[in-house]
């Protein structure tokens, strides 16, 4: 389903099962970020249904024992037909710098594309540099912070990308 993942690692679509699984690495993979309002906040970001009804169009990477890898939440927008979603995506931080996350986000966008989508929007953190840094790496346009996006004390910066933009921009997604 992903080819190129480092050795051990398998991706497979979310599942039900897998909810509390993510649930259970969010603090430890986040690294404790905005302490015990961020951990709230992202335990509410990511309710059981979108392992149940946004499962085909997200990822879950796993060890060969079984055990959490990686995992990328997105969905194809009911509203705008030339746009998909990241949700929420995360790395085990021992696999960090390896290609991992940029993988997920090249299945998405295939995922996408053979959709008709053209367009994937994501929002984070104006704290999570390490986000930052990554979507701007990947080709992702940037916007100022947005005060309040998300409701009041909820900042957020939202990157967009246009997948059909000139290739030699993203060549990593050919
Ligand atoms: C952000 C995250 C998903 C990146 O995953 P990753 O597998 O380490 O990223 P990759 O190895 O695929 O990196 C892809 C590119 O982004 C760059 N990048 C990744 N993390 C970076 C960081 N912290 N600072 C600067 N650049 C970074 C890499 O250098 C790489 O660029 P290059 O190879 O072209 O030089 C991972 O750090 C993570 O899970 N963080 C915690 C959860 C989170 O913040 N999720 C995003 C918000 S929902």
């Amino acid at each position: 389903m992903i080819d190129d993942l480092p050795v051990g690692l398998v991706a497979r679509h979310l599942a039900e099962d897998d909810h509390l699984r993510v649930l259970a690495v969010l603090d430890a993979w986040w690294g404790g970020l905005k302490g015990g309002a961020g951990s709230v906040e992202r335990a509410l970001l990511l309710p059981r249904l979108y392992f149940q009804h946004f499962a085909t169009t997200g990822f879950l990477v796993e060890r060969d024992g079984g055990e959490i890898a990686a995992f990328l939440v997105g969905f194809l927008s009911q509203t705008e037909p030339e746009t998909a979603y990241v949700h929420f995506v995360g790395v085990d931080p021992a696999l960090h710098g390896q290609g991992v996350g940029r993988l997920l986000y090249r299945a998405f966008f295939a995922l996408a594309r053979s959709h008709g989508r053209r367009h994937v929007h994501c929002v984070t953190s104006p704290e999570n540099t390490a986000s930052r840094a990554f979507h701007t790496r990947l080709g992702f346009t940037a916007s100022a912070v947005k005060p309040d996006y998300d409701g009041p004390g909820l900042d957020r910066v939202a990157f967009t990308i246009d997948l059909s933009a000139d290739p030699a921009a993203t060549p990593w997604l050919r």
